[in-house]
Formats: structure tokens, sequence, C-alpha cells
């Protein structure tokens, strides 16, 4: 096939080089941001005294037929055209003539790809961010329901202190906040136009980046060239984003699994979202947490893929960054389809607080509290209280019941100076109720927290 560059080449490509070269199957994602950018392009070459009035029409009118053919299914992808930039400007120019070949004026593909592929992620940033929102506010809307449900906190996955299911929910809500966060602030950080900058240099037309920078939406034309057209720190950034959104993601995703396995019984995923075993008929497999844990491994792949390619890349455009888009692009679907699961799931499934409770009467979760009391009550050194104390869970166990079960007969046994006024303070209510300091998990702070949420959520406007 005939190449728009072919003047000095006498035979033409090989196809297996056009196999291995061309990125036309997938940047053609980037078609809208393309067509944008050129009619944003032509628009100033005009006001510049570039192109007349006439081309100018011509190109518009061309584009649009351009794009209607895209959309409506009918322009011919072609892999000889190597890219989305040269197949559509081959069209326009097979549709309205010369004037399609004055386009180019003052531009390069360096700079077009730049445009469009920044565009694209800025946008994807905001979009993905609008995802997170309604996740974030699913989660908080289930907090608000459980600020009373007891559920054993815990570390190292044993059962350390009575907390909330609200509380124990709205730690996803803080690490969803910090990420709707990073991709707004990539936005705005990466929010700059590389249109202009041309191959490299610049170019010696007489063209204005301002006017095209506002005209697509940037805030400013970027202000070095050489470092414009071979940035992709934008997309870098999505990447991070969304690896770290993912990480929680799989996190959130890890407790779901435990939480609906019989060991637990905290929670029972819809129907809907759960699947059979192709061979045990009584079971329900939660695929979908395990999917979303499992799509973490794509996405930081994608990550450190792009991380090496502009590792060591000396300046400015080389086409190994052509290799920027398909980890972006499988990132941002990945990250799209499990943000609407996850909240779908969420949603739909049934929440336990039954088995919550009856969970937190193993382990003793109130055992701090009455090292807590003999430290404030009978002025014991911590870790004198911490050995009584011990030694009263000891006793429970033997009897085969919890801390917040015990008698206070047992307690007496256990040390004389243990007051009658610690029982009210083991019932596990109580203990939880007791983590009053700002953040903790008492009824009426987690409370606070989903109204500080919730403000957060109805001010967030993307
Ligand atoms: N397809 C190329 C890419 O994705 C577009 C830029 C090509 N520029 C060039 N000088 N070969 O990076």
């Amino acid at each position: 096939m005939e190449k728009m560059w072919s003047g000095r080449f006498k035979q033409s490509a090989a196809s297996l080089l056009d196999d291995f070269n061309a990125s036309i199957m997938f940047d053609r994602r980037l078609y809208r941001e393309d067509i944008e950018g050129s009619l944003a392009h032509a628009a100033m070459l005009k006001e510049q005294g570039i192109l007349s009035a006439e081309e100018l029409k011509a190109i518009q009118e061309g584009m649009a037929q351009v794009l209607e053919e895209i959309e409506s299914n009918v322009f011919e992808w072609k892999i000889g055209d190597e890219d989305l930039h040269m197949a559509i400007e081959k069209r326009l120019t097979a549709i309205i003539g010369e004037a399609g070949g004055k386009l180019h004026t003052a531009r390069s593909r360096n700079d077009q790809v730049a445009v469009d592929f920044r565009r694209y992620v800025l946008r994807k940033n905001l979009e993905i961010a609008g995802l997170l929102k309604e996740v974030t506010e699913v989660i908080v809307a289930i907090a608000k329901e459980h600020t009373t449900t007891l559920l054993p906190g815990m570390t190292h996955l044993q059962h350390a202190q009575p907390i909330n299911f609200g509380f124990h929910l709205l730690a996803y809500a803080s690490m969803f906040k910090r990420d709707i966060e990073r991709f707004v602030d990539s936005r705005r950080r990466n929010n700059i136009s590389p249109l202009g900058c041309a191959a490299l240099a610049g170019t010696p037309h007489n063209i204005d980046r301002r006017m095209t920078a506002a005209a697509l939406g940037f805030d400013a034309p970027s202000v070095n060239c050489l470092d414009t057209v071979s940035d992709r720190d934008f997309a870098l950034e999505i990447l991070f984003n969304i690896s770290t959104m993912m990480m929680h993601v799989s996190r959130l995703a890890e407790e779901l699994i435990l939480w609906s396995s019989y060991e637990f019984g905290f929670v029972e995923l819809s129907d809907e979202y759960s699947t059979g075993s192709s061979i045990m008929p009584q079971k329900k497999n939660p695929d979908v947490p395990e999917l979303l844990r499992g799509k973490t491994g794509r996405v930081n792949g994608n990550l450190i893929a792009l991380l090496t390619v502009m590792k060591g890349l000396p300046l400015a455009y080389n086409k190994d960054t052509q290799e920027d888009k398909e980890g972006v692009f499988d990132s941002v679907d990945t990250a799209e389809l499990s943000l609407n699961i996850l909240r779908e799931a969420l949603r739909t499934m049934a929440i336990k607080p039954h088995n919550m409770e009856k969970a937190c009467k193993k382990g003793h979760l109130s055992a701090t509290d009455l090292a807590d009391y003999l430290v404030k009550q009978c002025n014991i050194p911590f870790r004198t209280a911490h050995f009584i104390t011990g030694n009263a869970v000891a006793r429970a166990e033997e009897l085969g019941i919890d801390l917040s079960e015990i008698t206070y007969t047992e307690l007496q046994q256990v040390d004389e100076r243990i007051g009658e006024d610690v029982m009210p303070l083991l019932a596990l209510e109580h203990s939880m109720n007791a983590r009053r300091s700002e953040g903790g998990t008492a009824t009426e702070r987690t409370q606070e927290q989903v109204a500080y949420f919730e403000n957060y959520l109805t001010g967030l406007s993307l």
C-alpha cells in the first residue's frame, strides 16, 4: 500500500512491518480526540491566515463525514495506514481533496498523538473518579445503617477489639476518597496542551497555541516542546492511580470472600453476582470478588510495563512510546468494569448482623477494657493489668465462655481489686462505644464519619 511518507522510499513496506509497526488496531479508539484536535488546529490555522475560510469549511465538513463513517462503522480501518492519525487524514483528503493535505501544516503526529492520548487519559481520570464516587456512596449508605452492628475488629486476622460494621466499611470510604483525589489531581496537573509542539522543537509557522489549548479544554499550552512530545507521565499517573485503587478494591474483595464463607457468614452475595460450581451442586462461589482481587495483577503489570518502556528513553519522541496505549486502555477498561460490578455486588449483598455479633463473642474482645479498667480505677501499672487480664482470659477459657460473659465472682477470684463496676465495661457494645477518641469506632464517632463522607460526596463535582 502507498504510504503517505513514501516519497523517499523505493520499495513498499513489507506486510510483516505493517503488522509490527501499526497502532491502528488499538489507537482507533482515540478517533474523537483526534478529530476534535484536528478541528481545533484547523480553526486556529484559519485564524492565523494559514488556511482560507473555504479550506477550513471543507475540512470541517469532511471531518464531519469521517466522524459519521467511523461511528456508523463503515470507516475502513486498514493496517497499512499505520495509525489512526494517518487513516483519518487520508480519508479526509480523499473526500475533500487538496485542503486535506494542508491540515498537517505546523503539526506532527508527535504532538497529535500526545494531544489525543492525553485528552483521553484526562477524561478517564474524571470518569473513573465518578465511578469511585458511586461505589463510595453505596459504601457510606450501608455504613450508615450499621453504626451499631457489632463486628470483631481484627489485627493479624485475629479477633482484637469490638468495632461496628459501619466503622469497618468507612475505612474503605477513606481509601476511595484518597483514590478520587488522586484521579482529580492527575487531571489537574496534566491539563496542558501539546498541540503546536510539532515534531519536537515547535514550528516556524505563526501559530496560536493558546487558542487551540483553550478550544480543547486545556488550561494552557505546555512550556517546553521537547519534553511535551515525549512526556507520558500522565499515562503513568493514571496507571498508578488505577493500580492503587485496584489494590484497595482487592482488599475489600478479599474481605467479601472471607465474609461470605461458612466460617464467617457475615455477608451473602446476591445470586445475581455469584456463580455456581460445575460439579458441586451446593456451591455458591464468590467469583466476582475473586476476579476483582485477581485483576489487580494485570493493572500492576501495565504500570510496570510502561515504566519500563519509558526508562532510559532519550529525548524526544521515540516509537517505543507507541507501547503506551494498550496497557492504559486495558487498565482503564478493567477499572471501569471492576467499579461497576463492585458497586452492584455491594448494593445487592445481604448483611448478617447476627453472625457478626456472634463472632464478637469469640476471642475475648473486651480484654483490653478490663486492663484499661485496672489501670484507671485501681491505679495498677498497665503491664501488671495486662498480666491480670491474661489470667481472667485463661479462666474464661477454662469455663468455655467469652470474657464478656464471665461472672463477677469469677473475676474476684482472679484479682480481688477488681470491683463490680467493671461488669458493664466488659459488655461488647460498651467496649465498642468506649472508643470515643476522634476517628474511633464508637457509634457516635462513626456517625460523625458517615456525615463527613456524605458531606464530601455531596460537595464533590467532577
Ligand atoms: N502511532 C504513533 C504512536 O502511537 C503516533 C506517533 C508517530 N510518530 C512518529 N514520528 N512515528 O506513538
